[in-house]
């Protein structure tokens, strides 16, 4: 086995470069996405949120919401996302620059929240989350017990979702 630094060296090489090239294929290929103007000269998209809606994210993090709300609008291929009308156009990368974290979330139990903002028919949420049946939800947990402040951020937070710009990758479904 005089071989066999040159055999690991091989096999670390069969793992570690294609392993690279992924990596650095989606840097290259999303790395330097910013926000855009729907139109031209018009306004940049996705817009900065408030610092309230800032608050309000830590909020939505730290009580698990999460574990139940996705933030994705899916192609209309792969859900019915946009047939239910959580959406207006599929969620694209560009979506997501600004965000500190992605909270995409991979479990659906409550309806997707990444265009909750901008949403026509929404549960009004102060009602939701201090007294759930009496808002409608049937399956919601209460969050009484969150003060009236984070409260305020948490929905500041909620309102501030929105993905209702035109987005050079996604067309706004008519
Ligand atoms: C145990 C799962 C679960 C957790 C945890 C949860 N939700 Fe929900 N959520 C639901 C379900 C289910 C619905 C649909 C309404 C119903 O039937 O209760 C819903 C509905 C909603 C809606 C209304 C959506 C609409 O289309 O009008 C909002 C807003 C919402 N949740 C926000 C939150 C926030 C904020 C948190 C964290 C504080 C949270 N949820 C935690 C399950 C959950």
């Amino acid at each position: 086995m005089k071989n066999l630094n040159t055999l690991l060296a091989g096999v670390f090489a069969a793992v570690a470069l294609p392993f690279g090239a992924l990596l650095l294929s989606g840097q290259s290929q999303l790395g330097g996405l910013g926000r855009a103007a729907g139109e031209e000269g018009g306004a940049l998209f996705p817009s900065r949120e408030p610092g309230l809606a800032i608050q309000g994210r830590s909020v939505y993090l730290s009580l698990g919401c999460v574990s139940c709300h996705t933030q994705q609008v899916r192609p209309a291929g792969q859900g019915s996302d946009l047939a239910r009308g959580l959406g207006v156009r599929p969620s694209v990368a560009r979506d997501y620059v600004l965000q500190p974290q992605v909270l995409l979330g991979d479990r659906r139990i409550g309806p997707d929240l990444a265009n909750y903002g901008a949403r026509k028919t929404q549960i009004e949420p102060e009602a939701l989350l201090t007294d759930p049946a009496s808002s409608g939800a049937v399956w919601h947990p209460s969050y009484r017990f969150v003060d009236a402040g984070s409260r305020t951020a948490l929905i500041a937070y909620l309102k501030s979702l929105r993905q209702d710009y035109p987005s050079p990758e996604a067309k706004l479904k008519k």
